[in-house]
Order: structure tokens, then C-alpha cells, then sequence
């Protein structure tokens, strides 16, 4: 049966303060966040789905979990806390690197705070999961509370699920939520739309469910021969925003801030409204932008996040549909349906109040990325080639396994460039932990590459497999709401990506250093396939 689109409230997911106040002083907090085998209504014509959430009990645990709000330097420490038993709710596969064997005890899990900068112990290192009751624990497991300590610009980041060869479906079963830094000295300033009704954070997933209204995900995988269940991606034909399918919202005749999340697998959304309202950007991944930007249109990758103000005191009509249309694979997938095409409907009513909330016409400021000065230049070649006995492709960065050691370590508070060399035909969005990076440019490849394919394929070097003479192409321009700090980016296919990559925090007033106790261990990947790379 179809579901009704548009028949459930948004969601305000709960709130949890990552500092308490004493006398109006924010301090640092200590919290205490589960996850939990619970059941969750999708829709209102669905029965409940079994999901993992997270919460402070089970009884308050959501999906997405709740929303976490820090202050700009203040700490927040969070002890994560595994209540999952045995027996995992969708299909895992034995036969990739994974944290769960026959054996296992308990389902492992390990929360990374992506777009956090923070010391190398508290960031969910896929191979320091822990089961229930910390029982069993990874390889690189080190410590139960993770010590987040905000002192990076203000802006928007997300927890998830990492625990190696699990995090596809753990994520499917709900092990997601967000997480805010505000600044209020510089933020506040700014006059955006603030408070719980003029500023709301949209966690948007795409999943499919059964007719008992359970998640579903295929129990065979692309090739069941050789890995009975493994899919490298999935997607699903309704689009899930706060834990609701379609859902609706009525909104003022007035401007709105909305921090969304693409929280899906590998769904990408390019997000557009029916009714020709457009979106003024004001920051993306982790990050404000310089100057806010206004389009007609965003494409948002797996994992991405786009900060937008939407005024809708332009709207013609009372009714606005944020619809999609992003190729499913993106770019060379399916076009979108009737149901994946459709994300929320919002209804506009009057407003009786004046909207004293404005986008200046500065954000934030940031030192600018001196190329002179740059630490090391690296290439990072992403391919995936299907091997001779005919497994699924895999995707290889740089032809380095994650279990390998690491090659290098990149120096706290250097800069870096990085040129990635996307080889596959898809579209990946790359990454990076522990740092932020912003995008200088994308040239295509000149054709034919074969040669340089082969090259690649043989030797993995591509200084000496002469990228210089292939990456020549028509150069793609980075959208201007694209070109400030990020964590993550879209790598084209058939393209050089170039990013500068700072390892710290970049800071719009003063300079820090990046205090690091330990040898740093920097993880990048694509966000799509999880295929974790370390150096
Ligand atoms: Cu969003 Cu390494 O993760």
C-alpha cells in the first residue's frame, strides 16, 4: 500500500545541553547517552519499526537521537553507552573487515563526532567499538567518555555510529543525531533566526519499509557467492525527516533558519522548492561562510550539511513542497520517483508578529589559506575495479587497505594540499576527520585516460603515472556557497579535486594551537561506502 504523504508534524527532536549554566557561566557538563533496541513510528500508517536509538533512557531515545547543543569552548563530555543485545536487526555481513564475528557477544558500536576536532582518542576510531556493557572492546578501544572540546568555530556537526563494517547498518537502524557549537558572541550578532522555532535543524533519510512496518534492507547481497549480504549502498523510497516520513510544517510568513543533515547512506538531495522559494546559505559542513549566498538549488551528498535561511514572506503561494531530484546512484542513477522525490511540505500562514531576525551581509571571517606555506602535498586516488573473480568493486584509496598502518602523519596546524583523483563513475563525498578543508578546484580528466587507468591501476603513483598531463579538462566551478571550510565534499567522477587541508581549527579571531597529547591518527573516507582509510 501507499503511504499518505504529509500527514505527520516535523518533529523537534529532544535537546540536550552540552554544558550546564552557573550563574549565567556556561561550564563544562558530563552526559550520559545510550543506545537503545526500541520501537519507532515512521508514519502514521506504519506500524512501529524496531531501530536502535539513542537517548539518555530508553524510554526517551529517538531517531534521529537528540540534538546535542555545546558552547564554543566549553567542554562536553559524553560517556556513550552500548545497551544493544546480540542479535543485530538487519543483515551484516561476516565476509568484510567488521567488528562483529559469530562470535561476538554483543553488537559493537562506536560514535564519531563528524566535524569535531578534538584529540584522536575521542573520535570514534572504527575499530575501538565496545559491546554492551563495554564487555567486549576493538582493537584501538582506549577510554568510555569522549572529551568534545568545542573550540572550533561555531556550526554544525553530527554523531554517528563507526564501528568497523557495521556503520552501514547501524546508521539504517537509527544510530544518528546532531550536534550544534554555538558562539553566542559571534553569532548572535549576526540577527539570523534564532530559537527553537525560527532555527530547526532537518536530519533527512531515505529508508524502505515493509508492510509490518519494519526497515527494510535486502538480506542478499550484490554478490552473494562471495559476500552473502554485503550491498555497498542503499536506498530507500521514503524520504525520513526527524524520524517522520514527509512530514509537514507550518511555518510563518517570515524568514526560518534550517541546518539539514543528509544523514543517508548514499542518497544524494538536490533540494529545490515547488513554488520557486529560494535558499540564502549561511554556512555548509562544520562551518559559516564568508558572505551568504542565494540559490535556487542545493546538492547535498551523503554526510553533507547545508545551513540555509528561507524566507517565506516570498512565497506566492501558502504551500511550499522542498522537493528533490538528485539521480539515484548520483550522477548516472535512476531519475527520482514520486516518493523519493518529495521531502516536506510546508504551510504558510500569516504572521502576526514583525520578523526582526536579518542575513547580514558578512557571516564570519577566516585567515586566508596561504598556498606558500603548504606542509606536503599529497594525491589520493579513489577507484573501484571489479576483481577477476568477480566481486563486487570495492572502493580503494589509494590501493591502501584500512587495516594498513599508517603512512604519514600530516603535522597538528599544518596546511596541506590534497589532489583526489576520482577514477570511479560514481560520486563520492570524501571525508576528512579532525580537520577541515576547502575546495580550490575540480578539473576534468582528459580523455583518453585509459592510459592513466592503467598507470594507476598498475603502480598507484600518480605523480609518475604524469596526472599533471591528464588533468587539463574544463575546470568545474565550486558553487560560492561550497568554497568555505568543509569536512566533507562531492567528488566528481573523472576528476582531479584540489582541497587545501588544514589539521586544526581555524579560527575567525585568534590563533590556537592544537594542544594534541598523543600522535594524531587522521581517518578520511568516502562517505557512501564507509571504506575507512587511515594515515
Ligand atoms: Cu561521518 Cu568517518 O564519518
Amino acid at each position: 500500500s501507499k503511504l499518505e504523504k504529509f500527514v505527520d508534524e516535523l518533529p523537534h527532536m529532544p535537546k540536550i545541553l552540552g554544558y550546564h549554566l552557573s550563574d549565567g557561566v556556561p561550564k563544562s557538563k558530563s552526559l550520559k547517552i545510550g543506545m537503545f533496541k526500541k520501537k519507532w513510528k515512521f508514519h502514521r500508517d506504519l506500524a512501529p519499526a524496531t531501530v536502535y536509538a539513542f537517548g539518555t533512557t530508553k524510554h526517551t531515545a529517538t531517531v534521529p537521537g537528540p540534538t546535542i547543543e555545546a558552547i564554543y569552548g566549553v567542554d562536553t563530555h559524553v560517556r556513550w553507552q552500548n545497551h544493544l543485545p546480540p542479535k543485530h536487526i538487519l543483515p551484516w555481513d561476516p565476509t568484510i573487515p567488521t567488528a562483529m564475528t559469530n562470535s561476538t557477544r554483543g553488537i559493537p558500536t562506536v560514535v564519531h563526532l563528524h566535524g569535531g576536532i578534538h584529540a584522536p582518542e575521542s573520535d570514534g576510531n572504527a575499530n575501538a567499538w565496545f559491546t554492551s556493557k563495554y564487555n567486549e572492546r576493538g582493537p584501538t578501544w582506549t577510554k568510555k567518555t569522549y572529551h568534545y572540546p568545542n573550540n572550533q568555530q561555531p556550526g554544525n556537526l553530527w554523531y554517528h555510529d563507526h564501528a568497523m563494517g557495521l556503520t552501514r547498518v547501524n546508521l539504517l537502524a537509527g544510530l544518528l543525531g546532531a550536534y550544534i557549537i554555538r558562539h553566542p558572541q559571534i553569532e548572535d550578532p549576526l540577527g539570523l533566526p534564532s530559537g527553537d522555532e525560527f532555527d530547526r535543524t532537518l536530519i533527512v533519510f531515505d529508508r524502505s519499509f515493509r508492510t509490518d512496518g519494519s526497515i527494510f534492507m535486502s538480506s542478499t547481497g550484490n554478490n552473494p557467492k562471495i559476500h552473502p549480504q554485503w550491498q555497498p549502498e542503499y536506498f530507500g523510497d521514503a524520504i525520513i525527516v526527524n524520524g517522520k516520513a514527509w512530514p509537514r510544517l507550518t511555518v510563518r510568513r517570515r524568514k526560518y533558519r534550517f541546518r539539514i543533515i543528509n544523514a543517508s547512506n548514499a542518497r544524494f538531495f538536490r533540494f529545490f522548492f515547488t513554488n520557486g522559494l529560494r535558499f540564502t546559505h549561511v554556512a555548509s559542513d562544520s562551518a559559516y561562510i564568508e558572505k551568504p549566498v542565494t540559490t535556487n538549488e542545493t546538492l547535498v551528498g551523503p554526510s553533507e550539511i547545508t545551513d540555509i535561511v528561507v524566507d517565506f514572506s516570498q512565497s506566492k503561494s501558502n504551500l511550499a513542497i522542498l522537493a528533490n531530484d538528485a539521480k539515484y546512484p548520483y550522477p548516472a542513477g535512476d531519475p527520482v520517483n514520486e516518493a523519493n522525490g518529495k521531502v516536506i511540505k510546508f504551510i504558510i500562514v500569516p504572521d502576526q508578529e514583525v520578523d526582526t531576525s536579518r542575513v547580514p551581509k558578512r557571516l564570519l571571517e577566516y585567515p586566508v589559506v596561504d598556498l606558500s606555506s603548504v606542509a606536503h602535498t599529497r594525491y589520493v586516488a579513489m577507484y573501484e575495479y571489479a576483481s577477476d573473480i568477480d566481486e563486487p568493486t570495492h572502493l580503494y584509496l589509494n590501493a591502501k587497505p584500512y587495516e594498513a598502518a599508517a603512512t604519514e602523519t600530516p603535522k597538528v596546524g599544518s596546511t596541506e594540499v590534497w589532489y583526489v583523483i576520482n577514477l570511479t563513475e560514481d560520486n563520492h563525498p570524501l571525508h576528512i576527520h579532525l580537520g577541515l578543508f576547502k575546495v580550490l578546484d575540480q578539473t576534468a580528466l582528459v580523455k583518453p585516460d585509459d592510459e592513466f587507468r592503467e598507470c594507476m591501476k598498475k603502480i598507484n603513483d600518480a605523480v609518475k603515472c604524469h596526472v599533471d598531463k591528464y588533468a587539463r579538462g574544463k575546470k568545474e566551478e565550486v558553487p560560492a556557497h561550497e568554497r568555505g571550510w568543509k569536512n566533507v565534499f562531492k567528488m566528481i567522477p573523472g576528476h582531479v579535486t584540489k582541497i587545501a587541508v588544514r589539521f586544526s581549527y581555524i579560527h575567525t579571531n585568534a590563533s590556537y594551537v592544537f594542544d594534541a597529547t598523543t600522535e594524531p591518527g587522521y581517518v578520511y573516507h568516502c562517505h557512501v561506502k564507509y571504506t575507512y582509510h587511515f594515515f
